[in-house]
């Protein structure tokens, strides 16, 4: 990879996210054969919000990679108020060699990036959730093969998750369409950056309010939470704007027939999504989870050589 960081869907290109794929399969089929890779190597993984799939792949991938992992929570560094994001990098590039930063604020992690020497991985912001992306297109391209052409609709909330589905899909030449309620479409700036990867690739990226429409045709259909770590306050209100939104039996007929179920976790079963879609035999969000193992590993791998 030519990026020295991973905090954004766009510091990945089409080749290398081939390469990347190519790679996770590989390291898929045999968990042993990379054992050694990253013989001695350390990640820190600072986390100021919980986590099941990061936290437990992360420190797992690197296991199966040679090296160690070493996990700080919100009451270890207490990032920025005992001590500021410069000191904390600056520290740590002289004592491990990558860190993942899962955070609020994304300039926390593009300042993490910047100051520190060593590789940044991008563990979730509250703007982007790239590595969850990798591991999303890398489900859906070992279900459905080439991914040039096919359609992935997101359902819900423009989050974070929302985001990266759209920068990178774009790149992958998928088209992404995302349908909201008014109001929590994904920011503007994000839309116009795929749309523009997305023309280079002939993809089409689309925004809707009108979730029957948006599924029609899909290959694919994802949803996550509605009120994300950070919104619990705007939990109960959320429900009440979402719950058209919501991909149940009769969302999932107006896909393809054999449209894959797509979702991030955790997830809120009853509320985005109903019991019979989750695990339905379309869904494939174990799979889909399992994959931030193989994937992530693909990532040190390419980011630490
Ligand atoms: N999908 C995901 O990132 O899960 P966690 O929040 O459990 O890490
Ligand atoms: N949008 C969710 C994703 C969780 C993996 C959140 O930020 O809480």
């Amino acid at each position: 990879m030519e990026a020295l960081d991973f905090i954004s869907a766009q510091d990945i290109t089409t080749e290398e996210l081939h390469a990347l794929f190519e790679l996770a399969k590989d390291m898929k089929a045999d968990r042993k054969k990379y054992l050694r890779s990253c013989e001695g190597m350390s990640l820190a993984m600072i986390f100021e919000k919980p986590s099941l799939r990061t936290r437990v792949t992360f420190d797992v991938g690197i296991q199966q990679l040679g090296g160690s992992g070493i996990f700080l929570g919100p009451g270890d560094i207490n990032l920025g108020k005992r001590e500021s994001v410069f000191d904390v990098a600056k520290n740590l590039e002289r004592m491990v060699d990558i860190i993942m930063i899962r955070t609020f604020a994304h300039s926390i992690c593009t300042d993490m990036a910047d100051y520190a020497k060593i590789p940044v991985i991008n563990g979730l912001t509250d703007f982007e959730h790239p590595c969850q992306a990798l591991a999303d297109f890398f489900t859906m391209w070992e279900i459905k093969g080439d991914l040039k052409g096919k359609k992935l609709t997101y359902v819900g909330d423009g989050n974070n998750v929302a985001h990266s589905l759209l920068l990178t899909g774009a790149r992958l030449g998928v088209n992404v369409t995302v349908a909201t309620p008014k109001g929590y479409e994904p920011k503007q700036e994000v839309v116009e950056r795929a749309k523009k990867d997305a023309e280079a690739f002939g993809a089409q990226i689309e925004v809707t309010n009108d979730a029957a429409a948006g599924v029609a045709g899909a290959d694919a259909v994802y949803t996550d939470i509605w009120a994300s770590m950070g919104q619990e306050s705007e939990a109960a209100e959320r429900k009440k704007i979402f719950s058209p939104y919501q991909v149940n039996e009769a969302l999932m007929t107006k896909a393809k027939p054999d449209a894959i179920f797509l979702h991030c976790l955790p997830a809120h079963r009853g509320e985005e999504v109903t019991d019979e879609v989750i695990d339905s035999k379309q869904s494939v969000v174990f799979q889909e989870a399992e994959n931030r193992l193989h994937v992530q590993k693909a990532l040190m791998h390419e980011l630490l050589r």
